[in-house]
């Protein structure tokens, strides 16, 4: 039996738990701040959901996805992001009937059959948020805003953080400025790798985002999309810039964000950091898809929000020198002389659990010494010692592990007086 996890899959072992539980909770109390509830939608969903969703020429939906037949003959798929999953909930729900605004966040693992290397995981792990309903461009500032404070919240200074935005604009500019595109990859063919020549013909604004640098060197000119926005397209992506910069969130304008998911209209942006990532700096991403409850067959609903990786924060909050505190495994250590008092011992170490102090015993059946040595690396502030003459006095001897003072006190008083005393 092979023992390893699959690749691109990774165990979250204590330390690394501790850190996506300490995001969860920045994240809880950050987004209750700004009014979002809780959602959990399936881990798979019907593969149509992607495929209508993302879009088929996209890279997740024709490369990455885990699709399989189930048992009924359905075509099934595991979830690579969680915004076409909200939204389809969304819908089935009916929780933006009759113009009602729907403001959900979500955590979980994702899955995208990628190639695995530093900050790319075959299942990862994604905090995000969406809200449903709402078009005015002071919803983009707050989403993108929310974003920037969980970061800041998490200690990742600013200035190792880098907060791009564009505007992908509408179904009226957009089309006209995607044939020009084409027709530019089309005339510089022979500078292009072969990955580009063939989106001209699928997914030509994606050309933008890829890494060779030869093909940067043609893309770069190339028309911007800034330039060609639709008048409504420039008004909201103006105002979406008065508004962060009134809250002083810094952005820098980059024309080639495009970003990997085809439902997007309008705004995008995308948070990156250098520092201990290497190419897969994008922490956090996301934009405006006002199109995508209609991809459902669905009444117009615009719509946006974010999501951000956890293994990647988690590797630059590493690179910033950011260390998630990890509480003493105990507070209190109960030991036991031997083994006539094991009862005794038991008994008390519940007891001073349901006192609400962290209390362990041994169960490998210790020396009184190795009790110590084990209550020291589980780093109890207090060891409780019980011995048959302490007992047969209804005493207990509690000594305090830093000051090594040692005193005597009444059974029954333990839990109490230990509590007290961690305060
Ligand atoms: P995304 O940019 O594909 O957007 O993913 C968001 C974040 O998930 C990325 O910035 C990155 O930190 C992390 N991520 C993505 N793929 C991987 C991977 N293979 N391994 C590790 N981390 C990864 C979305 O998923 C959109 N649903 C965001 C959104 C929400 N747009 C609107 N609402």
């Amino acid at each position: 039996m092979n023992a390893q996890a699959p690749k691109g899959t990774a165990d979250m072992l204590p330390d690394v738990a501790r850190a996506w539980e300490h995001l969860q909770r920045v994240a809880q109390e950050l987004f209750a701040r700004y009014g979002y509830e809780p959602v959990y939608t399936p881990l798979f969903e019907h593969t149509e959901v992607f495929t209508r969703g993302i879009g088929e020429a996209t890279d997740i939906v024709s490369k990455e996805m885990y699709t399989f037949e189930d048992k009924g003959g359905r075509s099934i798929t595991l979830r690579p992001e969680g915004t076409a999953s909200v939204v389809r909930a969304a819908l089935e729900h009916n929780l933006t009937a009759n113009g009602a605004q729907a403001k959900l966040y979500y955590a979980g693992p994702m899955f995208r059959y990628e190639r695995p290397q530093k900050g790319r995981m075959r299942q990862f792990w994604q905090i995000g948020i969406e809200v449903l309903g709402a078009a005015e461009p002071t919803a983009d500032a707050e989403v993108i805003t929310v974003l920037w404070r969980f970061f800041e919240a998490l200690g990742i200074p600013a200035a190792i953080m880098r907060l791009l935005l564009n505007s992908m604009g509408d179904e009226s500019c957009r089309p006209a400025y995607r044939d020009s595109i084409a027709a530019f990859i089309r005339q510089h063919a022979r500078d292009l790798c072969e990955e580009c020549v063939r989106r001209a013909e699928t997914n030509p604004l994606r050309a933008f985002d890829c890494k060779n640098p030869g093909c940067r060197e043609v893309m770069a000119g190339a028309s911007l999309l800034r330039d060609e926005l639709c008048d409504e397209c420039a008004a909201h992506y103006a105002a979406v810039k008065t508004h962060l910069d009134a809250l002083g969130i810094p952005y820098v304008e980059d024309s080639t964000l495009v970003r990997g998911l085809d439902y997007y209209t309008r705004t995008v942006f995308e948070i990156q950091v250098d520092a201990g990532l290497g190419s897969q700096n994008a922490i956090g991403g996301g934009g405006r898809y006002d199109r995508l409850m209609e991809a459902y067959d669905g009444p117009p609903t615009p719509g946006l929000g974010f999501a951000l990786g956890f293994e990647r924060t988690l590797l630059a909050m590493q690179a910033a020198g950011i260390e998630v505190p990890a509480p003493p495994r105990a507070e209190v250590f109960v030991a036991r002389v031997d083994d006539s008092v094991t009862a005794e011992v038991f008994a008390l170490a519940q007891r001073m659990r349901d006192a609400g102090v962290a209390a362990e015993l041994d169960h490998q059946a210790r020396s009184l010494k190795s009790q110590f040595k084990q209550a020291d690396r589980l780093g109890a502030r207090f060891v409780v010692v019980v011995g048959p003459d302490e007992l047969a006095s209804g005493e207990v001897t509690l000594r305090d592990m830093s000051t090594r003072e040692e005193k005597r006190v009444a059974l029954d008083a333990a839990p109490a007086a230990v509590a007290a005393a961690l305060g």
